[in-house]
């Protein structure tokens, strides 16, 4: 691909299954939180919760190019460099998951893997009424919707920096070929590497 697409041509991002997969988890997470008291409901929610973020992981491995962990999975000290640039004003856009953005979803996806995991252990012979599985349980959950006011927070400053729709990106699946900034995208290298200007 080139930085020549002609203009308001647009390029797919999102595979169906990673756009099923990211509003299926955006309701399922919060009817899981706004109902911990409705055992026969909050428990079914969690597990296909649960299920859906393993699929998303094995598709971490054999989905399409930007759904891959080698994808957008990049160095910590490439992020760091990144989130200077950001604090800059110079960060380049990204077609895919920018290094802090993909930081944020390997943060997600555990968080996920840990809350859904730890509400099946209270449920377990072996761990049922564990305070410390408990706590677990609780404290996970709310840290994770303190991580997704940040994922969102990114999700809004990235979309205003490029001027683009993030939002829109991931329920289409598609995003402008030709922003500014196009040719600085990343490669798909891993470890990852800055590209060079
Ligand atoms: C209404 C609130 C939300 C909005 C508007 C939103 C928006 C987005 C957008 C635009 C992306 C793509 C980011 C990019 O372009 O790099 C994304 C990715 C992602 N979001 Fe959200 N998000 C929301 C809530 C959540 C929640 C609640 C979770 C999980 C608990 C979550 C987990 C993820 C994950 C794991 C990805 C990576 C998608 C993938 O590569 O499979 N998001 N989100
Ligand atoms: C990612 C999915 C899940 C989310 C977001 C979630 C969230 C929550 C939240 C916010 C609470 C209330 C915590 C509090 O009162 O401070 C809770 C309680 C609870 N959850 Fe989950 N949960 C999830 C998955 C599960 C699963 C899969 C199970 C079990 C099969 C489960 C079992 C429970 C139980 C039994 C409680 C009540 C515990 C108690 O009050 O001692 N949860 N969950």
């Amino acid at each position: 691909m080139s930085g020549h697409a002609a203009p308001g041509a647009e390029v797919r991002v999102w595979d169906m299954f990673v756009r099923l997969f990211h509003w299926g988890a955006v309701a399922l997470f919060a009817a899981a939180f706004l109902s911990p008291d409705e055992k026969w409901l909050h428990e079914p929610l969690g597990y296909l919760l649960l299920v859906l973020v393993m699929a998303r992981i094995i598709w971490g491995f054999i989905g399409t190019a930007h759904a891959r962990f080698t994808g957008f999975v990049a160095s910590p000290a490439a992020v760091l460099r990144y989130l200077r640039l950001l604090r800059e004003g110079r960060a380049p856009r990204h077609l895919g998951h920018n290094p802090a953005g993909g930081a944020m979803i390997v943060l997600l996806l555990a968080m996920l893997v840990l809350v859904a995991g730890s509400g099946w252990m209270t449920e377990t012979d072996r761990w049922f009424g564990v305070p410390w599985v408990d706590h677990l349980h609780h404290i996970s959950a709310k840290v994770l919707l303190l991580l997704v006011g940040v994922h969102v927070a990114g999700v809004v400053v990235s979309s205003a920096l490029h001027g683009e729709n993030l939002v829109r990106a991931m329920i289409t699946g598609r995003k402008p070929a030709a922003a500014p900034s196009w040719q600085q995208s990343r490669s798909l290298a891993w470890p990852y590497r800055e590209p060079r200007s």
